[in-house]
């Protein structure tokens, strides 16, 4: 199991009881105290099959086809870069591999303004996709059986930040690579 952007290690923990003493799970974070952080919380918990990697996830530093489950938790938003991060969680998964993401989506356009304030990319907003063009990403990239669950539908109320007046949503985002 990978985790992109795995931030204090609290899914590679959680992902390490289910990956068996003979599974191994991965974190990447680009940020040398998080990792430091990671390190420490698996040296406590006496966690040895997880592995934390120093990397950025639009360039992971992980090997082709070589993991089963891509997870990642609220960080995909952060990324400038989203098409690359998609291509390289294809890369690094074996055939047949899954990918599940919980990230924070857009339900309605950003403005470009928006887009370009760095706060608002630190509070998880500006960055936020729509969910077609997240679909359009993963397909491009060469996931199939893409499934978007947003927490509350379009339309709905969203979470509102009041600066940027942006409707943004959590979402779970599930795709395969085709087996083979
Ligand atoms: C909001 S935290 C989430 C941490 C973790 N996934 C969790 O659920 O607790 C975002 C994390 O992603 C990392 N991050 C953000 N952008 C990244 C990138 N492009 N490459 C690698 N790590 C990144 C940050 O350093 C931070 O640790």
């Amino acid at each position: 199991m990978l985790d992109l952007g795995s931030g204090a290690g609290i899914d590679c923990f959680l992902a390490a009881q289910r990956v068996g003493s003979r599974g191994r799970a991965i974190g990447v974070d680009m940020t040398p105290e998080m990792l430091a952080r990671a390190r420490e919380n698996a040296r406590r918990g006496g966690y040895r099959n997880v592995e934390f990697r120093l990397g950025e996830i639009e360039h992971l530093p992980v090997a082709d086809r070589s993991v089963d489950v891509v997870l990642s938790n609220c960080v995909i938003n952060l990324a400038p870069d989203k098409d690359a991060v998609y291509r390289e969680a294809y890369r690094v998964l074996r055939p047949g591999g899954r990918l599940a993401v919980a990230d924070i989506l857009a339900v309605r356009p950003i403005p470009a303004r928006e887009r370009a304030d760095r706060t608002r990319w630190t509070s998880c907003t500006a960055g936020a996709l729509e969910p077609d063009k997240v679909r359009q990403l993963l397909r491009k990239a060469g996931f199939r059986n893409v499934r978007i669950e947003l927490a509350r539908p379009p339309g709905g109320s969203g979470r509102r930040t009041t600066a940027a007046r942006t409707a943004v949503v959590s979402a779970s985002i599930r795709a395969t690579k085709p087996a083979a």
